[in-house]
């Protein structure tokens, strides 16, 4: 792509992630309202870990592939808020001493750093049951079918054929020598899996049928693995600042990533080539998948 494509790609998708980002700060605002009880610190440790500094590149992606169906973008937003509870969720298990023991995330300390690993743990757990709280309401879609599908969908997506059992093979990557396939599975199901459901869930609310959905599966996975090789790159060469929490974790803990063993360079092609496959996957649409092709740029020209 063109330099000047690749700006405007780049402002499209800013426009865009700013709306959805305040969008989702304010619904969880709305969702979180801290009780005058003895609750109140696990609301205020799922209000620090859900609001504010995150990309919202889930939310984001549900909106570009909604706009490709037409759907309605309080349905989009509403299955976004569902996605970024799982995905906040995730980091806040992910920085806990048990895991990467982080104590920065989106520029601020970490949950457990903040209150405390207890504390965390509970947040994290109630973030998780909140999304499928979100999905199963009738406000979401009117159809309980649909509702039915997107909570299966994103069951498994999380579960231990999804995000968890990605993360397990993550924490073995640390001991294990992965080979390209093992780890190209473990970033599947790591990231791609969550990633993955973004685009789906606006196809299954658009009751678009299995066998057509095939070009944005495609779409998906390549830009689900772009996603993690650039978070890889990112921890090996990015600045700690921009990217809002600690790097240099990897190859510190020795695990085994695409960087590992590719090498940045490699890495970093691969990336991109899996961006051009994304688009390629694309090719049947117009202009309403051009957030989707900028998304796909985006993902792999981050600095955070
Ligand atoms: C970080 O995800 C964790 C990974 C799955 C690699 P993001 O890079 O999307 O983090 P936020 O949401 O912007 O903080
Ligand atoms: C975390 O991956 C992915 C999930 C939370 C599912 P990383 O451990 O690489 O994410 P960062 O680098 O801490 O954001
Ligand atoms: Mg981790
Ligand atoms: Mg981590
Ligand atoms: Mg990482």
């Amino acid at each position: 792509m063109a330099g000047g494509e690749t700006a405007s790609a780049g402002a499209l998708v800013k426009a865009r992630a700013a709306e959805v980002a305040a969008a989702i700060d304010t619904a969880f605002d709305h969702l979180l309202s801290v009780p005058d009880d003895a609750r109140a610190r696990l609301y205020e440790a799922m209000r620090h870990a859900a609001i504010g500094g995150g990309k919202r590149l889930r939310p984001l992606l549900v909106q570009a592939t909604s706009d490709l169906f037409h759907l309605s973008r309080e349905s989009a937003l509403r299955v976004g808020l569902a996605i970024e509870c799982i995905h906040v969720y995730s980091l806040v298990h992910d920085d806990l001493p048990a895991m990467d023991d982080d104590d920065m995330r989106r520029g601020k300390p970490t949950v457990h750093k903040a209150f405390d690993e207890a504390t965390a743990i509970l947040a994290g757990d109630c973030l998780h049951d909140l999304a499928f709280q979100i999905l199963s309401d009738e406000e979401t879609h009117p159809d309980p079918f649909v509702r039915i599908e997107l909570v299966r969908a994103l069951a498994l997506a999380s579960g231990p054929a999804g995000m968890a059992g990605g993360q397990m093979m993550d924490l073995e990557a640390e001991h294990a020598r992965f080979d390209l396939a093992t780890v190209t599975r473990l970033q599947n199901l790591k990231t791609g899996a969550l990633i993955a459901f973004c685009v789906d869930a606006a196809a299954i609310m658009a009751r678009i049928p299995e066998d057509a959905r095939k070009g944005l599966h495609g779409y998906a996975r390549d830009i689900g693995l772009a996603f993690q090789i650039a978070d890889d790159l990112l921890d090996v060469e990015g600045d700690a600042v921009l990217a809002g929490k600690a790097l240099g974790k990897d190859a510190a803990a020795g695990k085994e990533t695409f960087v590992s063993l590719l090498g940045v360079d490699r890495a970093r092609a691969q990336a991109h080539m899996l961006v051009d496959q994304a688009k390629a996957h694309l090719r049947g649409h117009g202009a309403e998948a051009d957030l989707l092709r900028a998304i796909a740029d985006y993902i792999v020209e981050r600095d955070r």
